[in-house]
């Protein structure tokens, strides 16, 4: 085995003598090029500290990386590194251009078909990685498809989509965690892909960020706990129903100033070890084998040093992750992000490699991009030693994982199958076991079967509303309940349980009198939207209500007729909403259910004799705004402007506490902080 003699400045002696067990530190000082292109070097904080990954160094397969890596040319291994979607590359150009990854982005299916059947993934799978079996090489590489299964295999049309992380999170129940990432994997192979970009571990600070609903909490042990527990699921040491991780968006993606999507991240190291980091240890530990980069950047909140990108970012990637902390699997930046980085472009930057990115998420521009990486190293601007590096991290993830055993997509137990995207009860369970209650007076809830039940709000009939964002599409849009036959709404849940002749729903109740019946339930909420998309930069207020007025109107037709009104509230993030809580008997925070609203009707409802079947165990994954302006999580933040509910809080059947009339403010705008 070719030990790389040459350490890391600044690895700590513990880091060097591990180094040399053909650790993570195979790249060399020369590898990583120049220092982060606009700060000075920093010294490393001993809060940085290495994590054993549960899949240790095989000497076996390290020899293996060797054999495969010594007969490889350039361009095969640029290739290697080289991620396009599935929209822009064919099967016979990832022969032709020894391509190493493909990924479908959000809305991009097999044929552009949104109804594509999991036959259809997986003959395009087996068609790439024919294609990756075909090529001159010495020793054939497959070819590894990355895909967003963030909530279930949420891409592939009858899949079941599972909550959101921000439901999961208020579940406090890790079990679940790993129970939902060991279906996602089984999911995902049923499709012919072996790769999925979760979990995202952001340890959110701030809920104006449109990616809130990916993250389980702001509590940074929760994340870590959580995290752990998906790549466990998810990997289950490459079984046959295994999947690769990819544990996002590294480093300090949910801590940026007002939440900024790809904003600014002001932190001390301390604070990015003890908040943002963590749920990389969770996941790193658990034996992660990839992880993404995020768009985001990074000032230190102790020395004023702005280090830009993250996708630049060297001391991070490759001194902090790879050396210090010991993480031996692969990096890979985001869509399109490497053009963030001065003097980069979507197919041009040395820059991201010498920081330590191994593969390079190109989803269009990827010829361009191999020419001129091929070009860069050829004029040392890459060293050899790290596109060595780079392919050896991805040689062994792939070895790791059991691609090398020559079996096609197609030929793994269950490939093609539908019911290895089905996982309904599973997914029912996690949508009662998410379900946080914030108030229930007059005995509102449970509501006994067999009452008189009026339905209203744009969310109660609804499957792209209670799914979101990445769900068959990008942003969660341009979908109806057709395009989700397997699906049932939180409407048919409460019909399932009241029997459908004791329900009436309108989606506006104008023209219904409420007093004729025995309870309203209102299901209002959020739209969906995904990343940028969903920011609410200040001066925007956390104000619902001044989004989505619809939603105060429902429930002030409703309270006119003094029956009992409970409000089941979908958003991908908590909002400021004393006016809804005032007009609620009971509130409810359903989060982004997903595909399985029966799951909420199941807390819902009681037997005849008032005992309901299921007791709410949710917990607030997230403190709840008290102010229109409270968005901001931190410490200081909330001991200004308080929440109105802690993180960790939710009542049950079996804890009851009443809630008080709630002070209403109208204010309109909020200052950037
Ligand atoms: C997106 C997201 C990332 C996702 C990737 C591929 O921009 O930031 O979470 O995995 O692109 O879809």
């Amino acid at each position: 085995m070719k030990i790389n003699s040459r350490i890391l400045a600044g690895t700590s002696a513990s880091v060097v003598l591990l180094a040399g067990l053909g650790s993570p530190a195979h790249a060399d000082t020369a590898a990583l090029g120049t220092a982060p292109t606009n700060a000075a070097t920093t010294a490393l904080s001993s809060d940085w500290r290495k994590t054993r990954s549960a899949i240790g160094v095989d000497r076996k397969l390290e020899a293996e990386i060797d054999r495969i890596l010594s007969g490889m040319s350039l361009r095969q291994k640029v290739g290697q590194m080289t991620q396009a979607e599935i929209k822009l590359i064919t099967p016979e150009e990832v022969r032709t251009y020894y391509i190493g990854s493909v990924l479908n982005g959000g809305g991009s299916w097999p044929g552009k078909d949104k109804h594509a059947s999991v036959a259809a993934w997986v003959a395009l799978a087996d068609a790439y990685y024919s294609a990756s079996m075909s090529t001159d090489m010495a020793v054939k590489v497959p070819i590894i498809w990355g895909t967003d299964a963030v909530h279930g295999h949420s891409n592939v049309y009858r899949a079941t989509i599972f909550p959101h992380n921000i439901g999961l999170g208020a579940a406090r129940d890790p079990a679940l965690i790993r129970e939902i990432a060991a279906a996602t994997a089984k999911a995902v192979r049923a499709t012919g892909i072996d790769w999925v970009f979760a979990p995202a571990v952001p340890a959110v600070q701030n809920a104006r960020w449109g990616r809130t609903y990916e993250s389980y909490s702001n509590d940074p042990a929760l994340v870590k706990a959580y995290s752990s527990a998906y790549v466990k699921g998810l990997q289950q040491r490459f079984g046959a129903d295994s999947a690769i991780a990819s544990v996002k968006h590294f480093l300090g993606d949910g801590g940026t100033h007002n939440g900024t999507d790809q904003g600014l991240t002001i932190a001390s190291q301390r604070e990015l070890v003890r908040t943002h980091a963590q749920g990389y240890y969770g996941a790193i530990g658990a034996g992660a084998q990839t992880v993404m980069v995020s768009y985001n950047s990074w000032k230190d909140a102790d020395t004023g040093i702005d280090h830009g990108k993250m996708h630049g970012n060297r001391m991070l990637l490759t001194d902090v992750l790879k050396n210090r902390i010991g993480f031996d699997g692969f990096l890979i930046s985001d869509w399109n992000a490497i053009e963030q980085v001065p003097g980069c472009t979507k197919a041009s930057c040395p820059q991201s490699i010498n920081a330590g990115i191994d593969m390079i998420m190109v989803p269009d521009d990827w010829k361009a991009f191999i020419d001129n990486t091929t070009k860069q190293v050829e004029a040392g601007e890459i060293p050899m030693s790290r596109i060595d590096d780079a392919v050896r991290r991805i040689l062994r993830v792939k070895l790791r994982a059991g691609m090398f055993d020559g079996v096609a997509p197609s030929g793994h137990v269950g490939a093609g199958q539908l019911t290895g995207v089905q996982h309904r009860e599973l997914a029912r369970r996690a949508v009662r076991e998410s379900l946080v209650l914030l108030k229930n007076e007059r005995a509102a809830l449970p509501i006994r079967r067999g009452t008189r039940v009026l339905v209203v709000g744009k969310s109660a009939n609804s499957v792209p509303n209670q799914s979101g964002g990445w769900s068959l599409t990008w942003q969660g849009d341009e979908t109806t309940n057709a395009d989700y036959p397997d699906a049932n709404t939180i409407l048919a849940g409460i019909e399932a349980a009241a029997g459908k002749d004791n329900v009436v729903f309108a989606e506006k109740p104008e023209r219904i009198d409420p007093a004729s019946f025995d309870v309203a339930i209102a299901v209002i909420g959020e739209t969906p939207y995904a990343e940028t998309k969903g920011d609410l930069a200040p001066p925007k207020t956390l104000t619902h209500t001044q989004r989505y007025p619809e939603d105060l109107a429902a429930l002030q037709a409703l309270s006119v007729a003094g029956k009992p009104v409970v409000t089941i509230f979908v958003s991908g993030r908590p909002v400021y909403a004393n006016d809804l809580l005032n007009l609620s008997h009971a509130f409810v925070a359903a989060w982004l259910p997903g595909t399985e609203g029966k799951g909420v009707a199941d807390v819902l409802f009681a037997d005849p004799t008032g005992r309901a079947e299921y007791d709410f165990r949710g917990r607030l994954s997230f403190p709840w705004p008290g102010t229109p302006c409270g968005a901001s999580f931190s410490a200081a933040a909330m001991a200004a402007e308080p929440p109105l509910f802690p993180g960790g809080y939710g009542l049950s059947y079996a804890r009851q506490k009443a809630t008080a009339t709630l002070p209403v403010s109208t204010a309109q705008a909020c200052d950037s902080k």
